[in-house]
């Protein structure tokens, strides 16, 4: 199989990546750092837009992605995807596991291949597919393409893939992922530039680095062609890093011991050599005073056990092995030339940048435009030619890290020197770790500074002369976004006219005075004491009334993160934490109060009432500004609070909680109304059959006084009963109600019944003189019994329709 093609056939179709952050040309490269294993970043080619009809086709049976990947050492995963590309409906992805062994997943399977990447130096990795058509039966006319062969490179050389089974493609959009957004896999830690999606015919490999950068001239902006999902974000790379190979040779003297010459050499981005390297040549022997010269390897090459010794090279450019706590006269560390470091601090008269250099005498020194940092008798020396100033940094043998430079005159600068990266910390003594174990409860750093200065004393930073009493943004508005929530109301009492309301309360506003530092998704608790909050008065009533005090409070303060932050990077020290420059800080409020509630309920059980309560900033109160969150607003009405308790209070029926703002005031209602359904049932139906009954003694012939009588008094003595049962079940109050009003009002038509009875019997039974006289009188009792009888139903209408107004509150 011809492993390179030459140019002509290599069709580059779709160069994509670099994510535009107005980059200047030959200034850097854009490169993409993923954060942590959650983090993805994908493009998706409609297919019918970017590939001439159809991948794999006559033209183009290869498609290929490569990548320049700069993984970091710490690998917490045992397989993450670097790079991956879904296409006709495969997938094919490169992936490392902790030792940076590099691994080729094809769909389902996973082929382990003779290799592994380099960690914290950039790797060129690409991976692809090519597939065959079948020759066209006389049943398919277009059979679906098979993947025959897979293939891979590192560093431009091919690697062997093993492809146990030919996969059937078929037609689909093409998909290239930085990372991986298959839940199965984590992603690597680290950055990845230069993604070249190619097409072609056979297999696209580019030779070299340069080609791959140099291809990857068309810039898409992260927000449109990309898609980011979690802590990955673009930054600016050095063009002379990604591609340089070139390794500079430094003899560290004063480093005693292996441990401290590791430490030291990786401080400075560099490696011990490995016994390959001082085999094949690579490494320069330089210090030749003595007989054992120089550490070399890593701490993975010590032996285990009590001799504990390390591999060392000798003067001759041997290698032997000596016990590695010993002292010598000299270690080698390889770093890679274009590395760059960077000085960061309140001091402006330094450089930024600085790139080593080795020196004749065997010393080296940090060379930056105007300033430089040489070795001197007593320490270290930072000199601007600029602005001829010197700061020391004296008996110190490290110069990497954080670290207190002195001048003369000047008290103590606390400078840091680095070169580790956007998503790494420095520790004090220089040695990067990744920025996500910062803090994370487990030493990473040798000298243990990646847990100092963690909780919440470290995410919360203030303006130096912050004053939790004075509110944010004084003398000017002030937006508090608010929530409330009404988890229960858990008592009406009628009598004392009391309500008892469990409440949550959400409050949300901006202190520009205070920075979250290296916050994470999600809530992120702090005490709420040490800043300022709203503090609140509330009173029973609408808008104004008697103070009221909630009888339970739990607060929580917090800024909370639904997608991962974008955080900026504005520190003096950027290692020291990034933070927020706008944030919502959010307090959450949960307390019962028991408030008078001022009911007149004279309507009742009909008609609607309303009991409120008023919340009003306490303090510096003038020029904020209530804005209501998430609640549910009918046109032009006030928003409705959501209540998750029960509705039934008792006497009365919660119908919804509203809200309603008046300058520095909230006022929240309950809306209630008497439980008529109940009162209809037990109260008015019973009240009327009775009625009922006393009014049916007008039918009983006039004649039986007896059971006229018995009838409508039993009956006036039942409503009576009725009456005093009721007023001393439902809710009591000092004036009458509706439904006092209709008691009495039957009471009485049923007393208006029972005197027209007396009445009629006593029109029937005077002393008549003649026969004649006897029939007219019975016949003016009948009468007066009929009129009476149109009479107490008239009133009994009237009563009822008048009742009927007052409850639908009409009248
Ligand atoms: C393949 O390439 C030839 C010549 O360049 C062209 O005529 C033909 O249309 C191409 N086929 C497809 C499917 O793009
Ligand atoms: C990573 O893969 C390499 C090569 O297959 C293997 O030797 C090594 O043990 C693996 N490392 C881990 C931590 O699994
Ligand atoms: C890996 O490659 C080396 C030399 O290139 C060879 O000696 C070794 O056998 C290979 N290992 C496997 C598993 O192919
Ligand atoms: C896959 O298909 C290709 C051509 O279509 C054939 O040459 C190869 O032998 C097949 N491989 C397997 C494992 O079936
Ligand atoms: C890399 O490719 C570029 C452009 O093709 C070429 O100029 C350069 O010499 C190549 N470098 C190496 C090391 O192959
Ligand atoms: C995307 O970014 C580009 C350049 O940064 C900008 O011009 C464009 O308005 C952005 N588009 C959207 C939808 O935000
Ligand atoms: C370092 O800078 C100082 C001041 O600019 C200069 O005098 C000195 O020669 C420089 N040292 C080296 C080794 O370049
Ligand atoms: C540090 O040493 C330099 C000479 O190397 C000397 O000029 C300077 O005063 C010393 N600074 C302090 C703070 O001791
Ligand atoms: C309760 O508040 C509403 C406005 O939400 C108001 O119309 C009503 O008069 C108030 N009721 C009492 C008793 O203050
Ligand atoms: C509830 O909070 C208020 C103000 O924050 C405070 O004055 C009151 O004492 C607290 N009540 C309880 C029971 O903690
Ligand atoms: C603060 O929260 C409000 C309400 O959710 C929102 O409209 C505003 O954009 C947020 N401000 C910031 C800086 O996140």
């Amino acid at each position: 199989m011809e492993r390179y093609l030459s140019s002509p056939v290599r069709l580059l179709l779709g160069l994509i990546c670099v994510l535009a952050r107005g980059t200047t040309a030959g200034e850097g490269v854009v490169v993409v750092a993923v954060e942590s294993s959650k983090g993805h970043l994908c493009r998706t080619f409609p297919q019918h837009t970017t590939f001439p009809r159809g991948f794999p086709s006559e033209n183009a049976s290869s498609v290929g992605v490569c990548a320049l990947v700069r993984p970091e050492l710490t690998q917490p995963a045992p397989y993450s995807h670097i790079v991956s590309f879904t296409s006709s409906g495969v997938s094919v992805a490169a992936g490392i596991n902790s030792s940076l062994a590099l691994w080729l997943t094809v769909g389902e399977e996973t082929h382990r291949l003779n290799d592994s990447l380099k960690g914290e130096v950039w790797n060129m990795v690409c991976v692809g597919l090519s597939a065959a058509h079948d020759t066209p039966t006389p049943e398919e006319k277009h059979p679906p393409p098979k993947v025959n062969e897979v293939w891979a490179s590192l560093q431009g050389l091919p690697l062997d893939v093993p492809l146990g089974v030919n996969i059937t493609a078929w037609e689909e959009d093409v998909e290239v992922c930085v990372g991986t957004r298959s839940k199965w896999y984590a992603s690597f830690t680290g950055f990845v530039t230069g993604v070249t999606l190619q097409v072609g015919k056979g297999e696209l490999t580019p030779d070299n680095c340069s080609l791959l950068l140099e291809t990857n001239q068309l810039t898409a902006p992260l927000n449109e062609s990309w898609t980011p999902h979690g802590p990955v974000f673009a930054l600016e790379e050095d063009l002379r890093q990604p591609c340089d190979t070139s390794v500079l040779t430094l003899v560290l003297r004063e480093a005693w011991g292996h441990d401290k010459a590791l430490r030291w050499c990786r401080s400075l981005g560099g490696h011990l050599p490995t016994e390959e390297e001082v085999a094949a040549g690579l490494v320069t022997l330089k210090c030749t005073s003595e007989e054992h010269l120089s550490w070399m390897s890593d701490a993975s090459e010590r032996d285990e056990g009590p001799a504990n010794t390390c591999p060392v090279v000798l003067a001759d450019g041997g290698v032997g092995r000596r016990p590695c706590l010993s002292e010598l006269e000299c270690s080698l560390c390889q770093v890679p030339a274009g590395l760059r470091y960077t000085l960061y601090g309140a001091r402006t008269d330094f450089d930024r940048h600085y790139r080593l250099s080795a020196r004749q005498d065997d010393s080296f020194l940090f060379q930056g435009e105007t300033s430089n940092i040489t070795r001197t008798a007593a320490g270290w020396t930072l000199q601007s030619r600029l602005h001829r100033r010197q700061l020391h940094l004296n008996g110190s043998v490290g110069v990497m890290g954080r670290r207190a430079w002195r001048s003369p005159t000047h008290a103590a600068d606390t400078l840091t020197f680095t070169v580790c990266n956007a998503i790494q910390f420095s520790s004090n003594d220089g040695v990067c770790v990744l920025r996500s174990e910062r803090c994370d409860g487990r030493v990473h750093a040798p000298d243990m500074s990646d847990e100092e200065d963690c909780g919440s004393r470290r995410l919360l930073r203030k303006d130096a002369h912050y004053d939790p009493g004075v509110r944010p943004f004084a003398g000017q508005k002030l937006t508090i976004y608010y929530w409330f929530e009404a988890m229960l109301v858990q008592k009406m009492d009628a009598e004392k006219d009391l309500a008892s309301t469990d409440l949550n309360l959400h409050l949300r506003w901006e202190d520009p005075r205070v920075k979250f530092v290296d916050t994470k998704m999600g809530r992120n608790s702090f005490p709420c004491h040490q800043i300022w909050t709203p503090s609140l008065l509330m009173f029973a009533g609408y808008y104004i009334g008697p103070a009221v005090h909630p009888s339970a409070n739990r607060t929580l303060c917090y800024v909370y993160w639904e997608e991962m932050p974008r955080q900026e990077n504005q520190m003096d020290d950027p290692f020291m934490g990034r933070y927020m420059t706008r944030t919502n800080i959010s307090q959450y409020r949960n307390f019962l109060v028991t408030y008078p509630c001022m009911l007149r309920v004279s309507r009742y059980p009909f008609g609607r009432y309303m009991c409120n309560l008023t919340f009003s900033l306490y303090g510096d109160h003038e020029n904020v500004d209530w804005q209501v969150m998430d609640l549910r607003q009918e046109n032009g009405n006030p928003p409705i609070m959501n209540y998750y308790g029960d509705h039934d209070l008792f006497d009365y029926k919660l119908e919804k909680i509203t809200l309603d703002v008046h300058h520095n005031m909230i006022s929240f209602t309950l809306h209630l109304i008497g439980q008529p359904d109940y009162h209809l049932m037990s109260n008015f139906l019973p009240s009327f059959l009775i009625f009922g009954i006393c009014y049916s003694s007008f039918y009983f012939p006039i004649a039986e006084f007896n059971e006229r009588m018995h009838v409508s008094l039993t009956s006036l003595v039942v409503l009576i009963a009725f009456f005093s049962q009721a007023t001393n079940s439902y809710v009591k109050t000092p004036y009458y109600k509706l439904i006092d009003v209709w008691y009495i009002s039957l009471i009485i038509l049923c007393c208006l019944v029972v005197t027209a009875h007396v009445y009629v019997n006593y029109l029937r039974v005077q002393r008549v003189t003649s026969h004649s006289s006897l029939a007219k009188k019975v016949l003016l009792a009948k009468r007066f019994n009929v009129g009476c009888k149109i009479v107490i139903i008239t009133l009994f209408g009237l009563l009822v329709f008048l009742f009927v107004l007052f409850s639908m509150d009409i009248i």
